[in-house]
């Protein structure tokens, strides 16, 4: 297949279409979330991370297999220096229709008119928690009101901006509220035994559920709506935004699963749950002649969509075979 060729989609062998990369640029970090990073968490050092150049080539053959959207992630991506002029690239590449963002909010301020520029077509901030006492606690030493300053800032712009809660305790109410006030889906992400998550206990979805249903007995599931990943969305008669739950413990939504993922270190995953993978900085750095590079890493991103497993065994922790933590993953 010629180079400016592309594939319309790229099925795995359970016949689902992979058409999202989630692509983390830093495993650094300016939050310690409890159930993300160690306090004494150390950064690889930058040799380890990809280049922008290295990651936009991974971006350009994952287009040509079919990959139409990529979410830039980290650790804490804006950490990474260049991080907006490297969103403009991934926006060149031909292919990719939408980039977003997953932020922790906390840089988000300063960035925001750079990001709008460079054509971001979305922004996810994480904010499990509005009250300031437990944000300090839960992300070792965070101002919960740069990141509100920062929200309130950007829902006047014109980017879909969404909150993104992991469901840690009952504190969720405030949290909803923030979709009646403004345009904006506040989703609520069930915690996986993933990394750190292993070893802090989340809220059950299904509690949660039943505790907003109570509270709002005209929430109503908004079948109409689907983003790009696996959020179930509903209405609230009166809230201008929709609530999303992602429920990947209790709605294990792996047998329709888009997305695979890219570590800072630039090992590709076809799934968060295992180890199993292909290591692409070596490719890179290990080849020469631009047209063998990109020809390697088509066929090592093609080999690990079609060895993609079936679903995720988050109910069979002795099984998890990832190691890494979240943060150089990117959730
Ligand atoms: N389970 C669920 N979500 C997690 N995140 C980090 N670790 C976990 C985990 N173990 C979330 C962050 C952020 C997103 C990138 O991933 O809170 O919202
Ligand atoms: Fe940083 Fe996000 Fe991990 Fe919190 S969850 S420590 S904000 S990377």
């Amino acid at each position: 297949m010629g180079q400016e060729e592309h594939e319309e989609h790229m099925k795995d062998s359970y016949n689902r279409t992979i058409e999202y990369m989630r692509i983390s640029i830093t495993d650094r970090c300016n939050l310690r979330c409890r159930y993300c990073m160690p306090k004494e968490a150390i950064p690889v050092g930058e040799k380890s991370l990809l280049t922008f150049e290295e990651i936009c080539t991974i971006a350009e053959q994952g287009a040509r297999l079919g990959i139409r959207w990529i979410k830039v992630t980290g650790g804490e991506p804006l950490m990474r220096k260049g991080c907006i002029s490297l969103i403009s690239m991934l926006k060149q590449i031909h292919g990719i229709e939408k980039v977003t963002l997953t932020t922790n909010g906390i840089l988000l301020n300063e960035h925001l008119d750079g990001l709008v520029e460079a054509g971001i077509d979305g922004i996810n901030v994480s904010l499990d928690t509005l009250d300031q006492d437990k944000y300090r606690k839960l992300t070792g030493g965070g101002d919960v009101e740069m990141v509100m300053k920062a929200i309130l800032h950007g829902i006047r712009l014109p980017v879909p901006i969404k909150i993104n809660a992991v469901s840690l305790d009952e504190d969720w109410q405030p949290l909803i509220r923030l979709a009646r006030e403004y345009p904006m889906d506040v989703r609520f992400i069930e915690l996986m035994p993933v990394g750190y998550g292993k070893y802090v206990s989340g809220l059950s979805h299904e509690r949660l559920l039943k505790d907003m249903k109570c509270r709002y007995p005209g929430m109503r599931r908004d079948k109409a709506y689907r983003g790009m990943g696996p959020a179930v969305y509903y209405q609230i008669p009166g809230f201008q935004g929709r609530i999303g739950m992602i429920s990947a413990i209790h709605g294990k939504f792996c047998s329709t699963c888009n997305r695979v993922r890219l570590t800072s270190q630039g090992y590709f995953k076809p799934c968060l749950c295992y180890d199993m993978g292909m290591d692409l900085r070596r490719i890179l750095r290990e080849t020469t002649g631009e047209s063998e590079k990109k020809d390697r890493v088509y066929k090592a991103i093609e080999q690990g969509i079609k060895e993609k497993p079936g679903a995720h065994c988050f109910d069979r922790p002795e099984k998890i075979t990832e190691q890494r933590h979240m943060a150089a993953i990117g959730g």
